[in-house]
């Protein structure tokens, strides 16, 4: 009885927020903005003991896009992890039939506002980790290694303390190509379990091993602290801080940035503190869990937010095998590039017709904008205002689009039909060999649930923001281009592994 009480109040409270939630308005932006001046995350939020993250004080979030009903509402939701927790000890471990275990989490509640997952091809039978290299959202780990065979590197995850009863995450896997499929084939996994090949006894136990490492890094490392807290906060406040109101790259810029500070804040909260989403459902403790963000915030890499640039530095294009996620990623990038090249040139028409310099380098706030984007995003984003062209910024500028939007998505959303299929791909590996408990996947299943609100889509009339009629022509434009390419891959088959431009959203706020 005490369970039933529970599971249902978190499942009304995850439908209620995804019936209450409308998509962001997005205002034009205001003269006179303050000054954001970032503190270490441990600072902003006293029960987060993280020194190298830096984010935007509670007391600093712009007026413009505070929210007092999100903000209590977190509130609310914080206060009762303690109080009437998701999470209760000692319930049983879900039906190894998935179907079963999916239809006692995922109710009619639910599905009256979302339908559920899809289950992805790989994962028909014994997961198939040489297609998921290539196809669907794991692509982004597989890379060249040094002897020259393909691999995912996950063995850094080891290193940071796990809940009790658990294998330890990390893997490596190493891929070769199967040059008359034009395919990769798993042939070896280094795990806790030590070296595993196809047809050992430990073959499949590693597979999972692996498959729960590369979903706990996406979720974690590379969507909350790579896109929320080390790209797409720090865009927003260099943003802010450097491009007036009027600037036209602050109205290019501005629906990705808009509610990000807010947005922040409050899911660092619901998600990072003790008892929240992220310690409680994968398989590192509180402790743990703050190491990985310190350790993972140092690693972090803007390059990834350049598909196609990415693609290259990892070596997957032109090398005997089909790449098919790198060339939706890519054709999803082509027209945010394409989109600010243009839009660029219509603002400094002497850059785009002489050396690429010409009247850019003079304009101090974008260079006060790049510098600032350095000194904040870890690594910095590979432009600086000392070798900036119009080509470079626009590449730079594509990024940040395609961080907030496409990246965004297929780490997020995206993973709705992956990560619930747990007899495929858990979210904890019990040493035991029992499936997870029936709170760890419930809470799993609402987390997942509430990432797919309706949010503001990018393929949406933005030239109101625009400063005159050709930044209105240049948004409406990108919009028809969008347009374009959703029209052209409906004449496709569709699949689950495909991101399509009416998913993505406009920015990384609910
Ligand atoms: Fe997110």
């Amino acid at each position: 009885m005490k369970w039933f009480l529970r599971k249902w109040f978190w499942i009304v409270l995850a439908w209620f927020k995804a019936v209450m939630n409308k998509p962001l308005d997005i205002p034009v932006p205001q003269a006179g903005q303050t000054l954001i001046t970032p503190v270490p995350m441990r600072k902003a939020i006293p029960d987060l003991p993280i020194d190298s993250i830096v984010v935007c004080p509670p007391a600093q979030i712009p007026a413009d896009e505070r929210s007092a009903s999100k903000r209590l509402f977190y509130d609310l939701q914080v206060r009762l992890y303690k109080s009437f927790s998701p999470m209760q000890a000692g319930l049983p471990s879900i039906s190894a039939d998935p179907d079963v275990a999916l239809r006692g989490a995922y109710t009619w509640l639910h599905r009256r506002k979302f339908g559920p997952p899809v289950l992805p091809a790989e994962y028909l039978a014994s997961p198939e980790l040489g297609a998921l290299a290539v196809r669907g959202p794991y692509a982004c780990y597989t890379k060249k290694g040094a002897d020259g065979r393909f691999e995912w590197d996950l063995l850094s995850l080891a290193g940071h303390e796990h809940h009790e009863g658990l294998l330890r995450l990390g893997a490596k896997v190493t891929f070769e190509i199967d040059p008359t499929q034009r395919a990769l084939r798993a042939v070896r996994i280094d795990s806790v379990l030590g070296t595993s090949a196809p047809g050992d006894n430990g073959w499949e136990l590693a597979k999972k091993l692996a498959l729960c490492s590369a979903t706990t890094h996406m979720s974690l490392v590379r969507h909350f602290n790579g896109v929320h807290l080390a790209g797409s906060a720090p865009l927003a406040i260099a943003t802010r801080n450097h491009l007036p109101a009027r600037h036209p790259l602050m109205r290019l810029l501005w629906p990705y940035i808009y509610a990000t500070a807010q947005s922040n804040d409050t899911v660092t909260r619901g998600q990072m503190l003790p008892g929240g989403d992220f310690d409680t459902v994968f398989s590192y403790t509180f402790e743990g869990t703050c190491r990985l963000f310190d350790a993972s915030w140092h690693a972090s890499d803007f390059g990834m937010n350049d598909p196609v640039a990415d693609a290259a530095a990892r070596q997957v294009i032109g090398q005997g095998f089909d790449t098919p996620t790198e060339d939706n990623l890519a054709a999803l990038f082509k027209p945010m590039h394409e989109h600010a090249r243009h839009y660029l040139g219509l603002y400094y028409p002497h850059a785009a017709q002489g050396s690429g310099t010409e009247g850019l380098r003079e304009d101090a706030a974008v260079m006060a904008w790049l510098d600032e984007l350095n000194r904040l995003v870890p690594n910095g984003v590979g432009v600086t205002s000392g070798q900036v062209t119009l080509d470079r910024l626009a590449r730079l500028v594509a990024s940040c689009i395609y961080l907030v939007s496409a990246q965004h998505e297929i780490l997020g959303g995206f993973l709705w039909n992956y990560q619930l299929w747990t007899h495929r791909q858990p979210i904890r590996v019990y040493a035991s060999g029992e499936p997870e408990p029936i709170d760890v996947y419930q809470r799993l299943v609402n987390a997942n649930y509430n990432l797919n609100v309706e949010r503001r889509a990018l393929i949406h009339d933005f030239s109101y923001l625009a400063v005159d009629e050709l930044g209105r022509a240049a948004m409406q434009r990108f919009c028809h281009q969008l347009e374009g390419l959703q029209t052209a891959m409906e004449g496709e088959p569709w699949a689950v592994w495909k991101l399509y431009p009416r998913e993505l959203k406009v920015n990384i706020n609910a």
